[in-house]
C-alpha cells in the first residue's frame, strides 16, 4: 500500500505532459543503418516500456510554470528519460544489482544479452547529448548550460557517484545516506528542473529556489523507492521487490526502519512544498508532481 492513499485512490499526475514525451520518444530516430538493428531495438525496447516520465514531466511542467509551451523543452526533456533509462539498464545488470524485471518487462540484459545492454545503455547516453546540444533550440548559452547541467548530474558528483556509494555500500551514517539518495537519483532530478528553467530564460541568479525545490524531492523520490521496494506490488511497480533487503543494501528503510522511513518521506514532501512556494508563476503542476511522489504506488 502507499503511503498516504488508500487503495485504488490513484494519484494525480500530469498526464498531458507525460503523454507529450511519450510521443516525442516514440517517434526519436536513432538511424537505420540495418547493420545496428538489434542496438536500437534493445534501447528502444527499455526506452517506450512505460515508466512514470517524471523527469522529462518535471522539465516541462518547469517550463510550464515560467509561462512557456512545454513542447519548447521537449528535447532536453527527452534527454533526461534517455539518461534514466541508461541508468536503469546498467543498474539492473548481473555485476549490479542483477534484476530480471524492469517496466514490467524481463531487463534489457535478460531480453538481449549483457553485451547488447551495456552498449544500448551507453548508446542512449551519448544521444542524450546529441539531444540536448543538436535538437534543442535556443541560445546557444542556454543549451550549453543544460547539457553542462545534465553532465554534472550524471557525472561522479552526480547520478554514477551516487550509484557508486550504493554498491559499496558507503553509507556509514545519516549524512552518508542522504548523500547517497541526493547524488544517485536526486541530481537528475535537480536536473530536469533546472533545464526547465536555463531553457526559458532563467539566468543563473534565478536557479537557485528551483534548485532548492528539486533537492528536496530528489530525497523524497528515493526515500519512497526504498519503502516501495518493501511494500510495493510487483505488478503495480513492474520490477522486482525485496530487492533492497536480499542484497542488504543501506537504504531509508534498512537505516530507519518502514515506519521512521515514512515519516521521514512526509517531512521530505512537506519541505518540497515550502521551498516550491517560493517559486514565481503557476506551479500547479509541479505542485502536483510533488503530491504524487509521496503517494505513488509506483
Ligand atoms: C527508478 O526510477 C530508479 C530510481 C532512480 C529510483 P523511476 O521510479 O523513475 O522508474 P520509471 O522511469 O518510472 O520506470
Ligand atoms: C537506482 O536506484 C538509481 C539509478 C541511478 C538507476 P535503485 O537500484 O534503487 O533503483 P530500482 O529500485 O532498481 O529501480
Ligand atoms: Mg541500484
Ligand atoms: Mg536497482
Ligand atoms: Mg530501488
Amino acid at each position: 500500500m502507499s503511503l498516504a492513499s488508500a487503495p485504488g485512490d490513484e494519484p494525480a499526475y500530469p498526464v498531458a505532459l507525460q503523454h507529450l514525451v511519450e510521443g516525442y520518444l516514440e517517434a526519436l530516430d536513432f538511424g537505420v543503418d540495418p547493420r545496428a538493428r538489434r542496438l536500437v531495438e534493445a534501447m528502444r525496447y527499455s526506452l517506450l516500456a512505460g515508466g512514470k516520465r517524471i523527469r522529462p514531466v518535471l522539465a516541462l511542467a518547469t517550463a510550464r510554470s515560467r509561462g512557456a509551451h512545454p513542447e519548447a523543452v521537449l528535447p532536453a526533456a527527452a534527454a533526461l528519460e534517455l539518461v534514466h533509462t541508461y541508468s536503469l539498464i546498467h543498474d539492473d545488470l548481473p555485476a549490479i544489482d542483477d534484476d530480471t524485471l524492469r517496466r514490467g518487462r524481463p531487463t534489457c540484459h535478460v531480453a538481449f544479452g549483457e553485451d547488447i545492454a551495456i552498449l544500448a545503455g551507453d548508446g542512449l547516453f551519448a544521444e542524450a547529448f546529441s539531444l540536448l546540444l543538436v535538437t534543442q533550440q535556443g541560445s546557444a548559452e542556454a543549451r550549453l548550460a543544460t547539457a553542462a547541467e545534465v553532465a554534472r548530474a550524471t557525472g561522479v558528483r552526480g547520478m554514477v557517484g551516487g550509484q557508486y556509494m550504493d554498491v559499496v555500500g558507503r553509507a556509514f551514517d545519516d549524512d552518508d545516506l542522504r548523500a547517497l539518495h541526493a547524488l544517485k537519483t536526486g541530481r537528475l532530478i535537480e536536473a530536469a528542473v533546472v533545464c526547465g528553467a536555463v531553457l526559458t530564460g532563467a539566468a543563473a541568479a534565478e536557479l537557485a529556489p528551483y534548485r532548492g525545490f528539486a533537492v528536496e524531492l530528489g530525497l523524497l523520490f528515493q526515500i519512497v523507492d526504498d519503502i516501495l521496494d518493501e511494500t510495493g506490488d510487483e505488478e503495480e511497480l513492474g520490477k522486482s521487490v525485496g530487492k533492497d533487503r536480499a542484497q542488504a543494501k543501506v537504504t531509508y528503510v534498512s537505516r530507519y526502519g518502514l515506519e521512521e522511513a515514512r515519516r521521514l518521506a512526509r517531512e521530505s514532501h512537506a519541505r518540497a512544498r515550502a521551498r516550491l512556494s517560493a517559486l514565481p508563476g503557476d506551479t500547479d503542476e509541479l505542485a502536483m508532481v510533488t503530491d504524487y511522489m509521496l503517494r505513488r504506488r509506483a
